[in-house]
């Protein structure tokens, strides 16, 4: 992995977003995993500024959703396709038809996760695969204990992830279980890139970064990942040992 400090937030974004847009000059019709969170929405803005730019063309690409809070779909406000729609889809003008969300309210899940590992199988390989870490060092909704062979599942969530995840609702929020890509995705993508910015994440980073790899810290995977790109900002850095 290629650990990458920057200044500050928007700096991180700036570049996350240009290997981003490098990606798509050198195959306009890549296959992107986009995650939601606080973290990448800095970067979905400025995607969106270049396109009306024209600095890029998304026309081409593909697009699928790390994951999604399972019961829930994009009508649900706070929900990761929601968030998805709200600040990349839409503004980005993407067309249905070029992306692929998981359906976190069926009634065969089992049946989602098929649907979209053969939709990554079909347009893939991933060319990238953006990714945040969670407080206890989640990838999607990977959660501690995670397989790292795993492809498109669902399982349920951790203690923390349900008490953090109340962030993204306006009020108390039922939150049980996950439906997400799995780390096997990761290990298979071109450039698997994790983000994390502030000091709240500072502990997390080094304990992934340079502690143990291990399921129990599935961002730990990082480590092993030889194509991959970690984007941080100074605060998250700030605990790393050089
Ligand atoms: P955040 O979420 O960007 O809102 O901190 C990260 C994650 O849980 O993946």
């Amino acid at each position: 992995m290629k650990i990458l400090t920057h200044k500050n937030y928007n700096e991180m974004c700036r570049a996350a977003a240009d290997i981003i847009l490098n990606q798509i000059k050198l195959k306009p019709d890549s296959l992107i995993c986009l995650t939601s969170g606080d973290t990448p929405a800095g970067i979905y803005k400025l995607l969106v500024e270049d396109a009306q730019q024209g600095k890029v063309d998304f026309s081409a690409c593909y697009f699928v959703g790390l994951d999604e809070w399972v019961g829930m779909d994009k009508n649900d406000t706070g929900s990761c396709t929601n968030f998805l729609y709200e600040t990349f889809f839409t503004p980005a003008r993407i067309d249905p038809s070029r992306m692929m969300i998981f359906d976190a309210k069926a009634a065969n899940l089992d049946a989602s996760c098929a649907a979209m590992d053969n939709f990554i199988k079909e347009k893939g390989p991933l060319a990238i695969m953006l990714v945040g870490i969670g407080m206890n060092g989640h990838i999607g909704l990977n959660e501690p204990g995670a397989d790292f062979n795993s492809y498109a599942h669902h399982s349920a969530l951790a203690p923390v992830t349900i008490e953090v995840g109340q962030k993204y609702f306006t009020h108390q929020t039922q939150l049980t279980e996950g439906i997400t890509l799995g780390l096997k995705h990761l290990q298979e993508a071109k450039i698997p890139m994790l983000l994390a910015s502030g000091i709240k994440k500072a502990n997390i980073i080094k304990l992934a970064l340079q502690g143990e790899v291990t399921n129990q810290v599935p961002a730990s995977i990082f480590q092993t990942l030889s194509s991959a790109y970690v984007m941080l900002d100074e605060d998250a850095a700030s605990l790393l040992v050089h």
